[in-house]
């Protein structure tokens, strides 16, 4: 009844395409050019990203129509570059290894050695809705679990995350997928790729939206990660895609945009992911501990924005930076029909002048993505919202120093958009890296005026990174001191690599590029996760781990505010 037909891809989007897996570790010190500096950390560069199974993407063809994957889709694959330094000599030894995330869906579907999940997000309504039921039926799911959004730890333990499941547990040193982590049986609800360690206290305040009623609940993992100590249901009545929730000292920051995921609308013909540029858009703050009656809402200009910079608290004000732009990526273009059409108006620097006038329907660059502020006025509800940065450079995928997550910083990076690259390819492509410097002028009436000085660093012709990650520096005493790490494909070569970039000279060469030995495709979100001492010890146990986070997330932060004092 579904014939399955690959998607496939063009000469531009080959680097989209999977890879096979390595099967162990490879070391590639020798292929470091430059030098990884003294002062960098031991521990593991590794990224997540999809990398389906059976060769590709898939679409299908039915009396009920076609449903398709989408460009997000695909199993996660981990790619994971470790760095131990021999402490007799100082010398450095480098290995890289890369291994799929075997969730439930993965083990069932590699067994089966068959395409078996039917795609059940893109394409015409009965094809999903019969995909959907499908699945359920042969499988006991309505779709697969991809687990290949995002690494994150807590509490001395490694997972894989996508936010349509729970996380995957993963031996950090072998990569192999240990099993479901469901808070000791306590969450059993999707879970967002974005969990944001509490500034303090080493709690993980986690997020879970789902198709159905409860829409949307949070969460507060304890330090230790062994009890779900809070869990709440925020009583939305719609399905709002948000990817990721800030944290500040007292508060939990929730993101209620019209980007969503609808069932009703499926079954009404319509599509089941849907960004509506005139919907309500609100930003919630929650207390920590709150629920949904003690949430504060504020009403904002809509949009669309995946990815939070960092949030804080200044003075009344919950400050709010994120990624903005006025239309969604996801669900995307059609990998197959009419990716042409869709992207290349869309990336086109927007007007900001424009948002709100009768020129709202056209295209131009709705995917052009500022880094933006929202100003939330605790005591007056106020909104005062501005862009942060110009026409210039479409951003998104940001990272900052950990130790400033929900603490006021004064740096952020991004990936840059190569708008050109994107748009002939019909995939997103980042041609470079940015580093946006947060001062503000003393006078808050000048805020509205400025626009950050941001620096860049941008890669050889043909050369797109993914994966950007900030590494601190030990014993660094500034916010910066560190460095930027990314996976880099260059398209002319088919070479791959790992850059890394000194973040106080962020415009200047790489101070180490290390050669990769297989191709590594293009992915989604990347961590630098410490491990102490050499690759094959024993990694840090959990009370310690936790402890050391505490005390460098302290420690950094009264040096900085005393640095600013003076
Ligand atoms: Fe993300």
């Amino acid at each position: 009844m579904f014939e399955f037909v690959d998607q496939s891809l063009l000469p531009s989007q080959s680097n989209f395409g999977p890879v096979d897996e390595l099967g162990g570790e490879v070391v590639i010190t020798s292929s470091i050019r430059g030098k990884i500096p003294d002062d960098f950390p031991e521990g593991v560069y590794i990224r997540n990203g999809p990398n389906p199974l059976f060769g590709g993407l898939k679409s299908t063809k039915s009396i009920f129509g076609r449903s398709r994957h989408i460009w997000i889709e695909g199993e996660g694959m981990l790619h994971a570059l470790y760095f131990s330094k021999d402490v007799s000599d100082g010398s450095w030894t480098v290995r890289y290894n890369n291994r799929h995330v075997e969730t439930e869906t993965f083990k069932l579907e590699k067994q089966r050695n068959k395409p078996s999940f039917l795609p059940a997000i893109g394409g015409d309504s009965p094809a999903i809705l019969s995909a959907y039921l499908l699945n359920l039926l042969r499988f006991g799911k309505v779709n697969k679990y991809l687990s290949n959004t995002n690494v994150f730890e807590h509490s001395g333990k490694f997972y894989s995350i996508a936010e349509n499941h729970i996380p995957q547990e993963i031996d950090i040193i072998t990569l192999e997928t240990l099993g479901n982590w469901d808070v000791s049986g306590a969450w059993n609800r999707p879970f967002t790729s974005h969990p944001k360690r509490a500034p303090g206290t080493g709690e993980l305040v986690i997020l879970g939206i789902d198709a159905v009623k409860p829409f949307m609940e949070i969460g507060v993992v304890s330090a230790d990660g062994k009890e779900l100590i809070h869990k709440v249901n925020l009583n939305l009545d719609r399905c709002s895609l948000c990817h990721e929730l800030g944290v500040t000292q007292r508060y939990n920051v929730i993101m209620d945009f019209p980007l969503t995921l609808d069932i009703n609308r499926l079954v009404n013909g319509g599509p089941l992911i849907k960004y509506n540029q005139e919907g309500y858009a609100r930003i919630g703050v929650m207390p920590r501990f709150g629920d949904a009656s003690s949430i504060h809402w504020f009403k904002v200009e809509p949009n669309c924005t995946f990815h939070i910079i960092n949030s804080f608290e200044d003075g009344d004000e919950v400050v709010v930076w994120g990624c903005k732009a006025l239309d969604s990526v996801i669900p995307g273009p059609d990998m197959s029909l009419n990716q042409f059409g869709w992207l290349p108006r869309r990336f086109k620097p927007a007007d900001p002048n424009k948002e709100n006038s009768d020129d709202i329907s056209a295209a131009d660059g709705k995917l052009f993505s500022h880094a933006y502020e929202w100003r939330l006025n605790m005591n007056t509800g106020k909104v005062m919202e501005r862009y942060l940065t110009g026409k210039e450079f479409s951003m998104d995928f940001p990272m900052i120093n950990g130790a400033f997550s929900g603490v006021k910083n004064r740096y952020g990076f991004t990936q840059v958009v190569d708008s050109i690259a994107s748009s002939t390819s019909g995939m997103l492509k980042y041609g470079g890296l940015a580093k946006l410097h947060f001062e503000e002028p003393a006078d808050v009436s000048l805020r509205n005026e400025s626009q950050l000085e941001v620096e860049t660093h941008m890669f050889e012709e043909k050369s797109f990174c993914s994966g950007a990650a900030f590494v601190p520096k030990q014993g660094g005493l500034e916010e910066d001191d560190g460095w930027a790490i990314t996976f880099v494909h260059n398209e002319d070569t088919n070479i791959s690599q790992v850059y890394v970039i000194d973040t106080k000279k962020f415009s200047d060469e790489p101070v180490a590029k290390i050669t990769l030995p297989c191709r590594v495709p293009y992915g989604f979100h990347g961590a630098f996760l410490p491990i102490i001492n050499n690759h094959h010890d024993e990694i840090l146990t959990l009370s310690i781990l936790a402890a050391v986070n505490f005390v460098v997330e302290n420690v950094v932060e009264v040096m900085f505010i005393m640095k600013n004092s003076v």
